[in-house]
């Protein structure tokens, strides 16, 4: 409460303190809930600094009165969800753990960590950063939120748009989010500063894009995935996602082909992984190819692999 009024008016801790006159710890004190009924001249001169009046400045001062002035912030449902994993997800066992590294990795004072994983389209980017979010969900007790950038896209998303959905995912009503990209993004850096959350931007398209939507310092991280090196990005830690390794390739087409594979000797699934370069996304369509010849030879039974096979 005191904290959502404070970032309202725009005033950091310091700048309240010094207009209402309340030290800046006794502020932080109360904006976390460990100041038990704060004397009634405090809250004055608190809810001056803050220009509250009417309701607003009622319901302020019968709240600190209880001590309850600290924010209690729940997620707005069904903004910036996580998608859910590929039940058939398979190898990337070394850059999952890249991944992890990134969470304990040190930063440098005043930035946040940054992970960008490029690669070419259908290499798995996505599917990784995806997967990666659901595994360290523990670690951000803020929440992991997940936004698609459309950044190869003809209309990207812009980063005040951008800025607007995490914002509203993060919990701040529309008429408190600033108009400007530079207002909008200094508010959500001051909320990935108080809070521990991991934010995923998908497909991302430029450095401009992006920029805005970096964390400052604190415990915060993002997770960017795009099909550019988006080189002008500096201080972040990249990971350039390859195909995957034949064993791994073969492995994902069992899977996609399931009971079906189980009569295959291997080496015809080994070679259809290298025909599809071990590419995540070539794997399935070939599988789709295969079972869609296999459909339309089976009425003629012309083709013994044709028998049986179905989506
Ligand atoms: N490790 C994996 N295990 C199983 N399936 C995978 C894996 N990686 C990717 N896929 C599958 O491959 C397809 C393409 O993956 P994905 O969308 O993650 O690629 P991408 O690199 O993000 O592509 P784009 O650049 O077009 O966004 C999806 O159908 C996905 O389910
Ligand atoms: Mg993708």
């Amino acid at each position: 409460m005191l904290r959502g009024h404070r970032r309202a008016a725009r005033l950091t801790l310091e700048q309240l303190a010094e207009v209402s006159g309340v030290s800046a710890r006794t502020l932080s004190d109360m904006e976390r809930g460990r100041s038990k009924g704060p004397q009634h001249r405090t809250v004055t001169a608190l809810a001056d600094a803050l220009a509250l009046e009417g309701d607003a400045r009622q319901q302020f001062v019968e709240l600190a009165r209880d001590g309850r002035l600290r924010d209690h912030w729940r997620r707005p449902a069904g903004l910036c969800e996580l998608p859910r994993l590929v039940d058939d997800f398979t190898g990337r066992a070394a850059e999952l753990a890249w991944m992890s590294e990134l969470v304990y990795a040190e930063s440098a004072p005043g930035v946040g960590v940054v992970g960008l994983i490029t690669g070419s389209g259908g290499m798995g980017k996505t599917t990784l950063a995806i997967r990666a979010a659901h595994v360290l969900r523990p670690n951000f007790p803020g929440g992991v939120f997940f936004l698609d950038l459309y950044g190869m896209s003809p209309s990207p998303a812009t980063a005040a748009d951008a800025l607007r959905l995490l914002l509203r995912a993060l919990g701040v009503a529309d008429e408190q989010i600033p108009e400007d990209v530079v207002g909008r993004a200094s508010v959500y850096r001051s909320l990935l500063r108080d809070r521990q959350v991991l934010v995923v931007l998908d497909n991302a398209g430029s450095e401009e894009q992006v920029r805005p939507l970096l964390p400052g310092d604190g415990a915060s991280q993002v997770l960017i995935t795009a099909r550019r090196l988006l080189a002008g990005l500096e201080g972040v830690r990249r990971l350039g996602l390859e195909s995957l390794s034949l064993a791994e390739g073969t492995q994902l087409l069992a899977g996609i082909l399931g009971q079906r594979a189980a009569a295959d000797q291997g080496s015809a699934l080994n070679q259809l992984a290298g025909l599809c370069e071990r590419m995540p996304l070539a794997s399935r369509n070939r599988v789709l190819d295969v079972v869609r010849a296999a459909r339309r030879l089976r009425p003629t039974g012309l083709s013994a692999a044709g028998r049986g096979a179905g989506p």
